[in-house]
């Protein structure tokens, strides 16, 4: 898709249908996510999980709505597949410029799917999953390693059109 257009269809979706992303869609989109820049160049402690088991799906639902005290608290948003993005804790502290990594790792892959065709949302919820021994068992991370970001991504109940982009939509200033 051409830059400007792609800019334009991205946004959150939290409607999915049933049907899962192809093999070929996911690897796209992984192939994103390692693309990104990362803080320092360190690549080896950023791990990311694709979580399309219905079960564990389900599992980290419950554990983001016992985080949130919220039962209506959705976090997969219903999508088929979640794109879990950990990262390494450092003297017991997971350092911003991690998590801010993450998030470029997660913004790679939220404009791949984009560009796909495909719907996806960025979960910063996922942060609710820390308090569930069970979720982090599942989700088989490297020792160390914590979830602090994550993509939902499904094919989107209602198709992304391009919007207008305003230049206002954050404030800028210019000092000359
Ligand atoms: C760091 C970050 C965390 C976010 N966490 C969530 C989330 O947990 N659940 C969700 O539905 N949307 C989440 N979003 C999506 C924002 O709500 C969304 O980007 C914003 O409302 C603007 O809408 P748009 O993406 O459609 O332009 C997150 C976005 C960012 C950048």
């Amino acid at each position: 898709m051409e830059w400007n257009k792609l800019m334009a269809t991205r946004k959150s979706c939290r409607e999915y249908t049933d049907e899962q992303i192809t093999d070929e869609q996911l690897k796209a989109i992984l192939k994103a996510g390692c693309a990104a820049p990362v803080a320092r160049g360190k690549f080896e402690q950023v791990q990311m999980t694709v979580v399309q088991d219905k079960a564990l799906l389900d599992l980290i639902d419950t554990a983001a709505k016992a985080g949130y005290g919220d039962e209506n608290f959705s976090c997969t948003r219903g999508a088929p597949t979640v794109i879990v993005v950990s990262v390494a804790e450092e003297q017991g502290q997971i350092s911003p410029m991690m998590i801010a990594s993450a998030g470029c790792v997660v913004q790679n892959m939220h404009l791949a799917a984009t560009d796909l065709g495909l719907g996806s949302v960025y979960l910063g919820s996922i942060q609710a999953v820390n308090n569930s021994f069970e979720v982090l068992y599942k989700l088989k991370l490297k020792d160390g390693f914590w979830p602090v970001a994550a993509l939902a991504v499904g094919n989107a109940k209602e198709p992304a059109e391009e919007r207008a982009i305003p230049m206002t939509k954050i404030f800028t200033n210019i000092i000359e």
